[in-house]
């Protein structure tokens, strides 16, 4: 069986004011319909695998939202991390949950806050991506490059495999802008998406020979898992686990041993980074207007490419506006250039120091 994991932590502070530690991205609904970010990346799990075979990784601040808005996930696969240790313990514990259930499990890590516009491109992507695992590799999904964007994993692919997944030479993730920029220009790289596919034993294995004390932690975690001490156990061992991503933790290293692969695809995908990438995936009006949600309360003079999201019950005016964001909340309110919104997550750090 194959069995999709969902870890959703972090508090993407680059969609402050309305993605807020206590309220993080994946749980809002910004594409335009009735879903939230989570939801939908649950929707589209549904073609490549059964109802209550989906785990959900998360923080305790965020596991009854997550609960609500996720009915069909079973309880049990809803899993509570003590603290956030950032991507690699979190998937790596579900992986070692889905073992003990599945010896031969094959398992897939898909980001919570991320936007696939087609879907069935995307199903078609990842049953190619469990065909590649099934050899022991472990998958990686890649985007074709169109910036040199610093925030992201670059792959660099190799020979033709015969599933139609490529071989990958290097694995690297967040370079500088200059390492960044050469591999754009190459042609030879691909964005990492995020999301990864792979037999559960063989990344455990990987676990074990690049990060022991996660693995062994982890086992120690599973033995007490179906005890009454197992939220003991969890949060005395939780805190010293490696706090590393999956990407800098064990995609880099086992990329540079020849066990990755990647199958190149292309369904509309954004991470919606920021409020400028959002824009870019939704509706415009014909002034370039994004209106997030209500559209009644939002009104345009002579503006142009605005990205608007009304979050409260005031009205929202723009006149004689170019390119500006504007995020209207009952406690907060962004403006910003839309060339400048990368930078919201300075705003944020200010405003913490500011107390
Ligand atoms: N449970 C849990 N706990 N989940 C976490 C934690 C944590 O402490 N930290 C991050 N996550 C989840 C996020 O919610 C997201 O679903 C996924 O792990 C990836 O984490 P991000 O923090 O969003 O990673 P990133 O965007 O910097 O980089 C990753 O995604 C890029 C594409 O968007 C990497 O995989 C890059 O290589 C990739 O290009
Ligand atoms: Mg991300």
């Amino acid at each position: 069986a194959f069995y999709p994991v969902i870890p959703a932590g972090g508090s993407g502070t680059r969609l402050w004011p309305l993605s807020r530690a206590g309220h993080p991205k994946f749980l809002h609904q910004l594409t335009g319909g009735d879903r939230t970010l989570i939801q939908e990346t649950v929707d589209r799990l549904k073609y490549v695998s059964l109802p209550g075979d989906t785990f959900v990784v998360t923080g305790a601040a965020h596991a009854a939202a997550v609960a609500r808005q996720l009915p069909e996930v079973p309880a049990s696969n809803i899993v509570v991390e003590p603290g956030p240790r950032e991507s690699g313990p979190a998937i790596a514990l579900a992986a070692a949950l889905i073992q003990r259930r599945d010896p031969d499990a094959v398992m897939g890590s898909f980001a919570a806050d991320h936007v696939v516009r087609d879907v069935r491109t995307f199903v078609t992507t990842v049953r190619t991506a469990i065909h590649t695992a099934a050899e022991g590799k472990l998958v990686c999904i890649g985007i074709t490059p169109t910036s040199p964007e610093t925030g992201y994993g670059y792959i660099r692919c190799g020979d033709h495999l015969p599933t139609g997944a490529r071989a990958v030479l290097e694995f690297k993730e967040k370079p500088s802008r200059e390492v960044a920029e050469n591999y754009v220009e190459s042609g030879e790289y691909v964005w990492n998406a995020g999301m990864f596919v792979w037999r559960v034993d063989a990344f455990l294995a990987e676990v074990e020979r690049q990060l022991p004390e996660l693995h062994s932690g982890l086992m120690k975690i599973c033995e007490s898992w179906d005890l009454p001490r197992r939220d003991e156990v969890l949060s005395e061992v939780w805190p010293r686990l490696p706090k590393i991503s999956v990407d800098h933790g064990v995609m880099e290293d086992a990329a540079a041993r020849g066990a990755v692969a990647v199958v190149p695809a292309a369904f509309g995908w954004n991470d919606l980074g920021d409020w400028d990438g959002l824009a870019a995936v939704l509706e415009h009006d014909d002034e370039g207007n994004t209106v997030v949600g209500t559209h009644d309360r939002v009104i345009t003079i002579d503006t142009s490419g605005a990205m608007v999201v009304p979050n409260s019950s005031r009205t929202v005016a723009l006149l004689g506006m170019r390119d500006v964001v504007v995020v209207d909340t009952p406690d907060a309110l962004l403006v910003c250039p839309r060339d400048r919104a990368q930078e919201v997550k300075s705003l944020v750090e200010a405003l913490k120091n500011k107390g």
